[in-house]
């Protein structure tokens, strides 16, 4: 069985190039050989551990099975697979669930490969799957669930990824409200032209935060977790957004932002109070009558992995 985790995509300041692995919220997924040839899907659980009300089992129109069918039908010896999806990361929610899912099926089949890949290596299988998913090319969920950490992987630098430095100490408290976003009709959405100024308060957030990061300087950190471009245009989608994040910053959050699209939204803190800061912001979030649930993580939260 495999373990992929969540994962917030974008951190405020890298849309699309910079996501960071949570712990203890994943996908799994269990692959077995088969005689017939190809790639099945057995059955997707959902969260509540019932066969999933509509994710599909055809291979053909599921992220795990696109992703584990491209990594086979590359590696694979000719003969079959059959893998079983356990959904942990809510759909839609902002959280990198279908990342965390392609990811989990990459790693199940990989360990079936007779000489496994490099983990490294599965990054444009499990992209594969997460492309179907979100209808766009971005690996800001995929990279972090697969390696774990915070992961830079700029388009443009793509197949490069380059895992960064994280402050020690630092955690990450994320909220999801009972609310649903899909991305790929959110990104649709966004403007296509920004302005020179909006272009260079954003790269001067983005540098100071990953130079922040690498030197530890906290200070430095909460000054440039900012997204002065994407989270504008998003926010609205949330209507207990502005409360959360006042609630997040009085409670001791160095920054705060959307997850992904969202509707999750995460803050960076010193770990000492994250759980403080997680359960102000699930207070904001139920003042307004939404039901959310949150979760506390180590900035260095480990990557996806083979657990039995
Ligand atoms: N970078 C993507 C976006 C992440 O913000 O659209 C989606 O989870």
């Amino acid at each position: 069985m495999a373990f992929a985790p969540a994962s917030i995509g974008n951190v405020a300041v890298g849309f699309d190039m910079l996501g960071l692995a949570l712990e203890g919220v994943g996908d799994r997924v269990k692959a077995r050989r088969r005689e017939k040839p190809g790639v099945t899907i057995d059955t997707v659980y959902g969260l509540d551990g019932k066969p999933h009300p509509y994710l599909s089992t055809d291979p053909n129109h599921n992220t795990a099975s696109i992703a584990a069918k491209a990594l086979w039908n590359d590696y694979g010896d000719g003969g079959g697979i059959e893998i079983s999806v356990y959904k942990g990361v809510p759909l839609q929610s902002g959280m990198g669930s279908s990342a965390a899912s392609a990811v989990a099926a990459t790693v199940a089949v990989n360990a079936l490969l007779g000489t496994p890949l490099p983990i490294e290596a599965l990054l444009s299988y499990a992209l594969a799957g997460e492309q179907y998913a979100s209808g766009s090319l971005h690996a800001d969920n995929v990279a972090p669930s697969l390696l774990g950490g915070m992961v830079f992987c700029p388009p443009v630098l793509w197949p490069e990824v380059v895992r960064l430095p994280v402050p020690k100490g630092g955690s990450a408290a994320l909220i999801h409200p009972e609310l649903q976003v899909n991305t790929a009709q959110s990104r649709r959405t966004l403007a296509k032209a920004y302005s020179m100024e909006q272009w260079l308060s954003q790269q001067g957030y983005f540098g100071g935060f990953i130079a922040a990061c690498a030197s530890g300087d906290i200070e430095l950190l909460g000054k440039t977790l900012k997204d002065v471009i994407i989270e504008p245009q998003r926010a609205s989608a949330v209507p207990c957004f502005a409360a959360v994040k006042e609630a997040a910053e009085k409670s001791g959050a160095l920054g705060f932002s959307l997850s992904g699209s969202g509707p999750s939204m995460f803050a960076l803190c010193e770990s000492n109070v994250a759980a403080r800061v997680a359960i102000a912001m699930e207070q904001a979030c139920r003042s307004f009558g939404i039901d959310c649930q949150s979760y506390v993580s180590s900035m260095a939260a480990p990557g996806a992995h083979i657990q039995e």
